[in-house]
C-alpha cells in the first residue's frame, strides 16, 4: 500500500506576504491564490484580518476575500471534512466580525508558547490572548466557522529563547479543548532540528491525537525539510507551507521564510506520498510570485525546476 497522503496548507498569501516591504497590489494578491489553487492546492490561507497599523501589508484582507468569494464558496460544508478551506488570521472579535462579514468560513487564532512573542506579536500577555481567543471561539462556532489555531515559538522565542515542550503541551491541549479543529505548531525563528521535532512530538503524542496536529516550520536555519519528514515519520499529516519559500513574521527579527511548497511537495512525491498538488504548475506560480514582487525565488526545488 502507499504510504499515507499529506495535506499541504499553503500559506504564502499569507505568511508569505505580511512582511514584505513592497506593496503587493491586491490584483497580484488574487491572481496568487487563484494559481495556486490550479495547482492543486485545496487549502489555502488568504490573507488576515489583524490591525492595518501592525501589518499594513494585509490591509486590502476584504477586498481579497470579495475577489475570491468563488472559491470560498466551493468549500465543504462543516463537517464534512478540511477540503478546500480558506482559513483567515482573526487576533480578536474584531477581526473575526470583519472576516465573517468578507466571507470567511474557516479562521486561524493564534497565541505564542512564549510571553516575550506575545507581547511583540499582539500586545497581550498569553492569558489575555487566551481570553481572547474564547470569546472568538465562542462566536465563530454557533456560526459554523471551523476555527484552526496556531502556536508560535513551538521551540524559541526570539525575545524570551528556548521553550519548555510542557508549555505547548498545556496551550495545545486548551486550544483543543476550546473547540479548535487543529493546532498548527509553529517554529516561528525557523531554528528548530529533528532532534526537537522529537522531542516536542514525544511530549504532545501520548495526550494528543497526532490527526488534530499540524507542523508549521520557518526554513532559518535550511531545517524545514529535514523537520516536515521527521514530524511525517511520527503520524503528522498536516503540514503549512509556502510557495517560492515566502515568509516570515513582522515581530520575529531575523526569520526566514516557510517551509517551501515546492520543496516539501518534491520531497513528498519523491517519498511516493500523495499531496494532491501539481508540482510543476507550482513551481511556475512560485517563479510568477517571485517576479512579480521583485525578490528571488526562495524555494530551491523551484528554482531547480523551473530553469531545467
Ligand atoms: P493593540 O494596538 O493592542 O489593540 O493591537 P487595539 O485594540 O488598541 O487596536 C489598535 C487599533 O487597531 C485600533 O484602531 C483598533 O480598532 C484596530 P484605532 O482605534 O487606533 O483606529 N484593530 C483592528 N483593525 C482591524 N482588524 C482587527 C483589529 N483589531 C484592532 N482585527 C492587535 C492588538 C492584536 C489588534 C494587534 O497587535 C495585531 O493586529 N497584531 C497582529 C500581528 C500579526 O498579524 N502578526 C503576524 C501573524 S502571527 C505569525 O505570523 C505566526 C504564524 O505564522 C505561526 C508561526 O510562524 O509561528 C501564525
Ligand atoms: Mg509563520
Amino acid at each position: 500500500a502507499p504510504p499515507p497522503s499529506v495535506r499541504i496548507i499553503e500559506v504564502g498569501p499569507r505568511d508569505g506576504l505580511q512582511n514584505i516591504s513592497n506593496v503587493v497590489p491586491t490584483r497580484v494578491k488574487v491572481e496568487l491564490i487563484e494559481r495556486l489553487s490550479r495547482a492543486g492546492l485545496r487549502s489555502i490561507e488568504p490573507t488576515s484580518f489583524v490591525s492595518p497599523k501592525w501589518v499594513p501589508q494585509l490591509a486590502d484582507a476584504p477586498e481579497v476575500m470579495r475577489a475570491i468569494s468563488g472559491l470560498v464558496k466551493q468549500q465543504a460544508a462543516p463537517g464534512t471534512g478540511r477540503d478546500a478551506a480558506y482559513p483567515v488570521l482573526v487576533p480578536n472579535v474584531k477581526g473575526l466580525e470583519a472576516a465573517v462579514k468578507a466571507g470567511a468560513r474557516d479562521i486561524g487564532l493564534f497565541i505564542s508558547a512564549s510571553e516575550g512573542f506575545s507581547r511583540k506579536n499582539i500586545n497581550c500577555s498569553i492569558a489575555e490572548s487566551l481570553e481572547r481567543m474564547h470569546k472568538v471561539v465562542e462566536k465563530a462556532l454557533p456560526l459554523g466557522i471551523r476555527v484552526r489555531a496556531y502556536i508560535s515559538c513551538i521551540f524559541y522565542c526570539p525575545y524570551d529563547g528556548p521553550t519548555d515542550p510542557s508549555r505547548v503541551l498545556a496551550l495545545t491541549q486548551k486550544l483543543l479543548d476550546m473547540g479548535c479543529y487543529e493546532v498548527s505548531l509553529g517554529d516561528t525563528l525557523g531554528v528548530g532540528s529533528p532532534a526537537q521535532v522529537r522531542r516536542l512530538l514525544g511530549v504532545l503524542l501520548p495526550h494528543v491525537p497526532v490527526a488534530r496536529l499540524a507542523a508549521h516550520f520557518h526554513d532559518t536555519y535550511g531545517q524545514a525539510v529535514a523537520n516536515a519528514v521527521a514530524a511525517y515519520e511520527l503520524g503528522v499529516r498536516t503540514f503549512d507551507s509556502s510557495v517560492a519559500g515566502l515568509g516570515g513574521c513582522p515581530y520575529s527579527p531575523g526569520a526566514k521564510g516557510n517551509l517551501s511548497s515546492e520543496d516539501i511537495v518534491y520531497t513528498f512525491h519523491q517519498m511516493g506520498i500523495a499531496t494532491g498538488v501539481d508540482l510543476d504548475e507550482l513551481v511556475r506560480t512560485g517563479h510568477w510570485i517571485s517576479q512579480q514582487i521583485g525578490i528571488p525565488n526562495g524555494s530551491r526545488a523551484g528554482a531547480a525546476i523551473y530553469t531545467k
